[in-house]
């Protein structure tokens, strides 16, 4: 149980790593947070007009979701960490993107991060909720509708893989659940815009 506590509170540490404000500040960007949507994410730092900003951005934000997930999941169980860890850990990365405690409490939607904790849950979960998002994002030109769709569809990619063998529990699913759920919420600015047909599409400049 200590080892559990002390795995969650590294991770949302980990999480608490805002990328999108680290990465801008690193390459001499303006902060994230004052313009756009003003959301930290890679997307918004895409707005900025710099790509790879934007792709560091998305790697390191996933990468920080992924990383404590594989590492619960490929070390843990010699030390009695096993899916419940596995779930904290996920989440509280997650957690942490969206309310870090290195700025002020003040993060993003949690998208990048949450992919990276599918990915770390299962290769194949995290690759069904990707090619969800890249499909919406395709026709559509909405990151913002991408990204809820996908977060719709990840639970029951969840409970399918589950059902085609892939290892289920069902601690791993309610933290995928919450994730959904906290994101679509996080997201409720971009819901407005999107049935004002206000919302910014992908490729489109900084308003
Ligand atoms: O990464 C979050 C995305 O879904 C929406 O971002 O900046 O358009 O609010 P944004």
């Amino acid at each position: 149980i200590l080892l559990t506590l002390a795995a969650t509170v590294a991770a949302y540490l980990l999480g608490s790593l805002s990328f999108a404000v680290i990465v801008s500040r690193l390459m001499g960007l303006n902060d994230p947070r004052t313009y756009g949507s003003k959301n930290p994410g890679a997307t918004n730092v895409l707005r900025s007009g710099n790509k790879a900003a934007a792709v560091v951005t998305l790697l390191f934000d996933a990468l920080k979701g992924w990383l404590p997930v594989v590492l619960v999941r490929w070390f843990g169980p010699p030390y009695g960490l096993e899916e419940g860890t596995l779930a904290l850990v996920g989440l509280a990365a997650f957690v942490g993107h969206l309310w870090p405690v290195f700025f002020r409490f003040e993060g993003g939607k949690g998208v990048a991060t949450a992919a990276g904790v599918l990915l770390g849950i299962s290769g194949w979960l995290g690759l069904a909720t990707l090619a969800t998002w890249v499909i919406i994002a395709f026709f559509f030109r909405y990151s913002s509708l991408a990204s809820l769709v996908a977060a719709v569809f990840a639970p029951f990619f969840y409970v399918l893989g589950a059902g085609m063998a892939w290892y289920s529990d069902a601690r791993v699913g309610l933290a995928i659940a919450v994730m959904s759920g906290l994101l679509a919420w996080r997201h409720k600015d971009n819901i407005r815009r999107l049935v004002q047909g206000q919302e910014s599409r992908l490729g489109a400049k900084k308003k």
